[in-house]
């Protein structure tokens, strides 16, 4: 989502007249787009503009904060980090520049938390893409769930959908464009729901989100993914459009956060542990092996021994491809940030540890299975590791870095897995008859 807000506030400045500079050493301006979802990445960005201003003293740019840290914390970040010229909320990226000509002209302290334009602008040029492969394409933002931990809702705002139309044309354009791949993303991607279906096709009793996926499968785009599904609103009809069409890639990131319902209920999650198993097995009984990552949440404010247990238990028995282990961090204004952060940091730690011991426990089983197979890989670029290998991803979204040559990159090959490492598969490239794997 990040990176997409960076794309898009990139391409409204390239529009305005602006340059993107190599370096931030280069830059006339300099902004920062900045994380609030644990402690840790909003202290971040305070270090990182210290360290700006310390190397251009006497040279420095105008300095802007953007994103979540940004609507937060307004105006404070101007008494924080008095270098700090601009502030720029999360829905204010389209009038960056009009934000930076502010501020150029003399503005002190500029501003701007206030609401999106009445006509969103989400745009964004091929150029300022992080790929030439792969395209993010926000259909979804902001949150309406309110779990207790969490500060989204708070810094993103209420959840609004894209036009279904804008969605099919940008993919369409993508396609068109040479993309081989794209990401359909949100916070919560399946609670999608436009104010107009105009242009899916109805289903049975679908829900808007898988019908915008059969949708955007049928613009032919090579390969799709769409992250982050939350459980309450992951309904089979979204397996089913998966079975159906070939380019929706074998791969759903379902964060479960807590194996416990106690603690599943005091996270506000609005759904029980055996609603999120129901949803694991339609995922794992689908026609094609599909891959499941996921969130997980150690020492949640009274969190017991026994609740953690559970968890462990439901990692055991979901067989994750992948999960982010997170230690709770309060933040400020949720309504956690209320109850005492009773489980002490060893005892965070200690979990965390237990967790990603059991986790990597598992990876290395699921990971071996893949020895011997094929899977389909789109190339990515070299292999920052071996000036030899090109590294991509598979369609089940593992890393694959195999042997191979500059001139793959952007194409989609298949690879016969040789070796399997911790977070990544090692094989060579196979030619012949194309079929369909993961
Ligand atoms: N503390 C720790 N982890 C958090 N996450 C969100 N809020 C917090 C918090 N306060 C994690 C969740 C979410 C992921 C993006 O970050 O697991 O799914
Ligand atoms: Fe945060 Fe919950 Fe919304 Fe995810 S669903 S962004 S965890 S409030």
């Amino acid at each position: 989502m990040n990176v997409a807000d960076t794309e898009r506030a990139a391409t409204r400045l390239s529009e305005a007249g602006y340059h993107l500079a190599e370096t931030e050493d280069a830059a006339d301006v300099v902004i920062f787009n900045t994380c609030s979802v644990r402690a840790r990445a909003e202290q971040k960005v305070f270090t990182r503009i210290g360290e700006v201003r310390s190397y251009r003293k006497g040279r420095e740019p105008l300095i802007g904060v953007m994103g979540c840290v940004a609507q937060l914390e307004g105006a404070t970040i101007f008494d924080h980090a008095p270098s700090v010229n601009m502030v720029i909320g999360t829905r204010a990226t389209d009038r960056l520049p009009a934000l930076i000509e502010r501020a150029m002209g003399g503005e002190r302290r500029t501003l701007d938390l206030g609401e999106r334009d009445a006509e969103d602008n989400w745009n964004v040029s091929t150029v300022e893409r992080h790929s030439p492969y792969v395209a993010f394409v926000p259909i979804i933002e902001g949150c309406n769930k309110f779990c207790t931990y969490c500060i989204v809702p708070y810094s993103r705002g209420r959840e609004r959908s894209r036009r279904v139309y804008e969605i099919v044309r940008e993919v369409k354009r993508l396609r068109d464009e040479g993309y081989r791949e794209v990401h359909l993303i949100g916070q919560n991607v399946n609670s999608y729901r436009p104010k107009s279906l105009e242009g899916l096709e109805d289903y049975q009793g679908a829900t808007p989100f898988s019908r915008l996926l059969r949708a955007v499968a049928a613009t032919g785009m090579e390969r799709i993914k769409f992250t982050t599904s939350f459980p309450r609103d992951f309904h089979t009809d979204i397996v089913a459009a998966m079975e159906e069409h070939w380019n929706l890639c074998d791969w759903v990131h379902l964060p479960v956060q807590s194996g416990s319902d106690r603690i599943l209920r005091a996270m506000r999650r609005g759904h029980k542990v055996s609603d999120y198993l129901r949803r694991v097995e339609a995922i794992k009984n689908a026609g094609r092996r599909i891959a499941l990552t996921t969130d997980i949440i150690v020492g949640f404010p009274g969190e017991t021994e026994e609740d953690f247990e559970d968890t462990m238990r439901l990692v055991e028995a979901c067989q994750y491809d992948s999960a982010y282990i997170f230690k709770y961090s309060t933040r400020p204004g949720t309504p956690a940030s209320k109850l005492s952060d009773d489980v002490t940091g060893a005892e965070k730690t200690a979990r965390f540890l237990a967790l990603e011991r059991l986790q990597r426990e598992i990876q290395r089983g699921i990971y071996a299975n893949y020895v011997g197979r094929e899977v389909s890989v789109l190339v990515e670029g070299e292999s920052a590791k071996s000036a030899e290998d090109m590294t991509g991803h598979s369609s089940c979204h593992k890393v694959v870095n195999f042997k191979g040559n500059k001139e793959l990159a952007g194409k989609v090959v298949r690879v016969r897995i040789l070796e399997a490492k911790t977070n990544s598969l090692y094989g060579e490239m196979v030619t012949g008859a194309k079929a369909h794997t993961a």
